[in-house]
């Protein structure tokens, strides 16, 4: 029981939330299937009519049609029985029909932090760029996203707003669509792409808000708050109600953000558990994006610092883990006995007397309820009795959200426990999260005091000298579907983040809350994956003309590398680094890829025709000449895996583009620690021109370490103007 309410708490600050909605008006046999039909033919092709023509030729009647796909692929959803399941996914045209399952959602100081200040170079071309956020809506009145000097929206937009008497979208926003396809809004959500919950509208404005000087949370944070491309378009696509996205939404979702003209997408989401490329309506959405020239931004998960724990790992989209950025929020905790102890926790509110009574959760279980202090001590959901802990302050085992403790009136909450210790979370009271051997300090205090006594004190900025390191709750690689595609690619800041929020909720997300605000401080991958949207976005204003994965490679290779030291999984848990937007503007040579590359990849894995159908959506077969070994894919990485203690080879062929002088002359740098031998041919590689290419090989042997070890190398071209690194890596494949 205290590892589901760590859990929630833990979850609702990501805002991953456990709601699950209920889908009104499906029978208890139906369920939601989304059936796909690949590529969106090319001319006129009335969809919708050929889905309402094919389940009345099926079925008798269209009555289970909810939604059609039709703007960049061809598809529907409809409530079907198993037995018009069945029927369906035997007509031909049809590639496969699967269910609709639920994802969840999972400054500022951040930006100056990686060395991205205000007064960077700007393309003129910025404002052309459009972001498209896959999230809960957006608070379209918010500052961050004012559209004082913004002209009309660039040609290329294709899309459109739903307006109501309440929301509307301006030069900023330049559009903004609802979702809901299955019935799931609930209160207070309205039927418009407003954020109800606040993850949209942080996570958008982390992406590309305005300036907007002097935000903080009521003194904490403040600074200038602003996206990493301030100028450019944000297009919204509210596919998350109460923080849970349906597959058929998300797929809508890519399916209008593609045809709309979007130029990177950002999508926080993920689901429980890691699917293959084919089953996972992300890896599929942003396969089509990628085929239309569209970089899918990731976040890969809250779910660390197990191994495997990543989401979102498809190689044609980017996958970002969080970092810590050189701040941090300690709360100060003093007892009646002149003790002080220091916490992590966000915390604005001041206690207004000097001492309030202290009392241990597992000594005032609500008995009357039926609970004791096996419940109470944790805090748990209603197992406080009201009448000993109203205005006092209660220390709780282990961690938990503090909504119990907030709505039986306590003054306060002090919580303790090892684990998450390096996020600072919020809660709907004044509280602070202790370490366990000050928590047993407080614990021995009241056990051995009479009238013990407490305050909470209001939180302290402080230094993180450490920073930036992998956050723990970060999801890790080895990637569990292609362990030698390097997962994550690169991490960017996902720690006490500030950026713009809902007035529809409150800052900590819990009805107890009085604290209505306009910027707030979150943490989780979700906030991690934006700036590195914003950092393509940023790297595209410069060159509008480059694939997903030459924006993608440039991301790579030119991130900050991290320290092995401070992060225990090295590159399993940051990928090749941090990301560095100043530098991937500029990158020198870039591993582009297009479709068929991905396509032979996918071959390689072994899909059978099915499959890489189910992923492409047009007719692609797999022929030998296009079947390629993992190490062929072009990708500006390099991982090898094996049992721990193997000895494992892997030869890597890749090709280079020159994206930097005309005429340069790179030379491998390649450095391998004990336990990699690598070696590079040719070792020289001379450009003559811009955008010639030049391949090479690479041939990595690797003694796999135990216990989890990562072997770190990497291989840099360097020309002395430009350094183009990419991390080699050997792991365990467990
Ligand atoms: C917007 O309008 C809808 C429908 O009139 C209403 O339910 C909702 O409360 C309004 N929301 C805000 C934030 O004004
Ligand atoms: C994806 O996986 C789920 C759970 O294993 C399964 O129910 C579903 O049918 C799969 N979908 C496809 C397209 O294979
Ligand atoms: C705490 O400090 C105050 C002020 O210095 C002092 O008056 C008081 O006696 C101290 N209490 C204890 C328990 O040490
Ligand atoms: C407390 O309640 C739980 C659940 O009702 C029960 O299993 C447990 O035995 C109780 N403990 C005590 C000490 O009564
Ligand atoms: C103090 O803690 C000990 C050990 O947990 C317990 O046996 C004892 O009853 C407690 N005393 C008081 C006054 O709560
Ligand atoms: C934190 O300390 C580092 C190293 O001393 C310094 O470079 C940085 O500016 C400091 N950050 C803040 C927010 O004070
Ligand atoms: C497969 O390889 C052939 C010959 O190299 C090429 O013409 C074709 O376009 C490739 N097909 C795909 C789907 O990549
Ligand atoms: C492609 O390679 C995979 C893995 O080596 C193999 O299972 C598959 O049969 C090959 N397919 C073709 C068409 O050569
Ligand atoms: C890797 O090992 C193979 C034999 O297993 C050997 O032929 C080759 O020279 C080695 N390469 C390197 C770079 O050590």
């Amino acid at each position: 029981m205290a590892t589901s309410a760590l859990c929630k708490a833990v979850l609702a600050v990501a805002l991953f939330s456990l709601v699950m909605s209920c889908s009104a008006g499906i029978s208890q046999h139906q369920k939601v299937y989304i059936v796909y039909m690949g590529d969106r033919p090319k001319g006129d092709f009335s969809a919708t009519m050929q889905h309402m023509t094919l389940l009345h030729a099926t079925l008798g009647s269209t009555e289970s049609w909810l939604y059609s796909y039709k703007r960049s692929f061809n598809g529907f959803v409809a409530k079907l029985t198993e037995e018009d399941k069945n029927k369906i996914a035997s007509l031909e045209g049809v590639v496969s029909v699967f269910p609709s399952m639920k994802k969840q959602l999972h400054t500022t100081r951040s930006w100056d932090f990686m060395g991205f200040p205000l007064n960077v170079q700007r393309a003129q071309t910025e404002s052309d760029v459009i972001v498209g956020m896959l999230d809960s809506g957006i608070w379209p009145e918010s500052q961050s996203f004012d559209d004082v000097g913004f002209g009309p929206p660039p040609t290329k937009w294709k899309g459109s707003c739903q307006s109501s008497s309440n929301f509307t979208c301006n030069n900023k926003v330049i559009g903004a669509k609802y979702y809901d396809s299955e019935g799931a809004m609930n209160p207070p959500n309205s039927p418009s792409p407003r954020d109800y919950g606040g993850h949209g509208t942080h996570t958008a404005s982390i992406a590309a808000g305005a300036w907007v000087s002097g935000a903080s949370l009521y003194g904490l944070a403040s600074g200038t708050a602003r996206g990493g491309v301030p100028s450019a378009r944000i297009a919204v696509y509210k596919i998350c109600w109460r923080g849970s996205c349906s597959d058929a939404d998300i797929l809508a979702a890519f399916d209008d953000a593609i045809a709309d003209g979007v130029d990177i997408i950002s999508i926080s989401v993920g689901g429980l558990s890691p699917l293959d490329y084919f089953n996972d309506s992300i890896a599929i959405g942003a396969f089509h994006a990628m085929r239309n020239g569209i970089l899918t931004s990731n976040a890969v998960g809250n779910s660390g610092p197990a191994p495997k724990s990543i989401l979102n790992f498809s190689p044609w989209s980017l996958s970002v883990a969080a970092t810590t950025i050189d701040r941090k929020f300690l709360t100060k905790v003093n007892l009646g006995n002149n003790r002080t102890y220091e916490g992590v926790s966000v915390n604005t509110f001041s206690l207004e007397h000097g001492s309030y009574p202290l009392v241990y959760g597992g000594n005032v279980a609500n008995t009357a309820g039926g609970y004791n202090s096996s419940q109470s001590r944790y805090c748990l959901p209603d197992s406080l009795d009201p009448d000993l802990v109203n205005g006092a302050i209660v220390l709780c085992d282990g961690l938990s959200d503090g909504e119990a403790v907030a709505a039986v009136g306590a003054a306060g909450a002090i919580l303790y426990e090892d684990r998450l210790r390096d996020v600072a979370l919020s809660f709907p009271l004044p509280a602070s999260y202790l370490g366990s051997l000050d928590g047993a300090q407080v614990y021995d205090y009241i056990n051995t005091t009479r009238n013990p006594t407490a305050t909470i004190l209001r939180s302290d900025e402080v230094n993180e000298t450490m920073a930036p390191f992998v956050v723990s709750f970060s999801s890790r690689g080895p990637n569990p579907i292609t362990m030698d595609i390097l997962k994550p690619d690169v991490s960017a800041p996902g720690v006490d983040i500030i950026a713009a929020w809902s007035e529809a909720n409150t800052a900590s997300g819990y009805p107890e809350d009085p604290r209505v605000v306009a910027y707030n401080i979150m943490s989780g991958t979700s906030m991690s994956c934006p700036h590195a949207s914003a950092a393509a976005a940023y790297v595209k204003s410069f060159n509008p003309t480059w694939s997903p994965a030459a924006i993608k490679s440039a991301l790579i290779t030119t991130a900050f590398p991290m320290s092995v030291a401070r992060n225990r999984d090295a590159e399993l848990a940051y990928g090749s680094g941090h990301i560095n937007p100043l530098k991937a503007k500029s990158p020198g040579l870039v591993y582009d890829m297009g479709e068929a590359d991905y396509v032979s990849f996918l071959c390689g894995q072994g899909y059978t025709t099915k499959n890489l159908q189910l992923v492409t959506g047009d007719a692609s077969t797999c022929t030998t000449p296009n079947n390629t070994t993992v190490y062929d894919l072009n990708y500006p990485s390099f991982s090898v895996s094996g049992v721990s203690g193997s000895s494992v080879s892997a030869v890597f062929r890749r090709t280079v583009t020159n994206v930097g002088s005309p005429s340069s002359t790179y030379k491998a740098v390649v450095a391998a620690p004990p336990g990699l031998s690598v070696h590079v041919q040719p070792t020289q590689l001379s450009f003559t021109f811009l955008t010639r290419t030049h391949d090479f090989v690479i041939t990595v042997n690797a003694t796999i370490g135990s216990g989890g070890a990562v072997v770190s190398g990497s291989l840099v071209w360097d020309d002395g103007t430009y350094q183009v690194r990419s991390p080699i890596v050997a792991h365990s494949t467990t």
